[in-house]
């Protein structure tokens, strides 16, 4: 496979969605075997679900730590923290809440859709919660239910995230997407923002996806397989 020429790009964002995690257990949203085939988000990601149920809601996302915890970064996770150890000027920009790519190694990290290992209490603000069996359900000053702080359907992102993740993808000469088939918005259109930009836009995915005629480059390929193929 020809590799990506490193010294011709100064800033580089890895842009990231389920497909980053696929190969290391952990189960993406859409397509075969996708967890929205088996739950219905209205019920379990949502914040009228939390109001409605708020047990139920936490016990889907205590499902998703267990899963998260009992996987493991894999290769293609530790090229990207591999790069950013040796060179300035590269980021992730993730979708994904399962913390993969910190605990691979990457420090620069914007997670666009909020973090598992958080909470967020309606009075107490954020705090962290490593706890896979969502033990702690409850803020302890104030009784409030802890949601999760993470991006559900409906929300809103975070304007700090946003603006994080903005600036470093109008920063970018070379954009790799991974891993996102770019439905969700508005990050789908962190590429197209790139690529007007002026960055050259690479995407990785076994499968086509939403954008995929916008990108200069497509590797129909496994994100574990092709990162340490293109800058090993
Ligand atoms: P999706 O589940 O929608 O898409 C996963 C993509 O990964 C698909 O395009 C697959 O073809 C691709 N894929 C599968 N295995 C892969 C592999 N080994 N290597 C590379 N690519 C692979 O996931 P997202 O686009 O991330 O929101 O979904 C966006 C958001 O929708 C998520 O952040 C989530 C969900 O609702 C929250 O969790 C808040």
């Amino acid at each position: 496979m020809e590799k990506i020429a490193l010294q011709a790009y100064k800033n580089i964002v890895f842009f990231t969605g389920a497909g980053m995690s696929a190969e290391s257990g952990i189960h993406t949203f859409r397509g075969k075997g996708g967890r929205w085939q088996e739950y219905n988000w209205q019920e379990v990601a949502c914040q009228r679900a939390f109001d409605r149920d708020p047990e139920r809601v936490l016990d889907f996302h205590r499902l998703r730590r267990q899963e998260a915890i009992s996987c493991a970064p894999h290769a293609g996770h530790r090229v990207i923290a591999d790069l950013e150890a040796a060179r300035p000027g590269v980021t992730v920009v993730t979708q994904n809440i399962d913390g993969m790519h910190q605990r691979a190694g990457s420090i620069k990290v914007h997670e666009l859709h909020g973090c598992l290992w958080r909470v967020r209490c309606p009075q107490h603000g954020v705090s962290e919660d490593p706890d896979p069996t969502f033990s702690t359900r409850r803020c302890p000053q104030c009784g409030s239910w802890l949601r999760p702080d993470i991006v559900w359907f409906e929300d809103m992102l975070d304007d700090k995230v946003v603006a994080a993740a903005t600036r470093a993808i109008l920063a970018c000469d070379l954009l790799i997407s991974i891993g996102t088939s770019a439905v969700v918005w508005p990050a789908a259109g962190y590429p197209e923002l790139a690529k007007r930009n002026g960055a050259f836009c690479v995407e990785i995915n076994p499968e086509p996806s939403e954008i995929s005629d916008l990108y200069e480059r497509v590797i129909r390929g496994k994100a574990g397989q092709v990162l340490p193929e293109l800058f090993e």
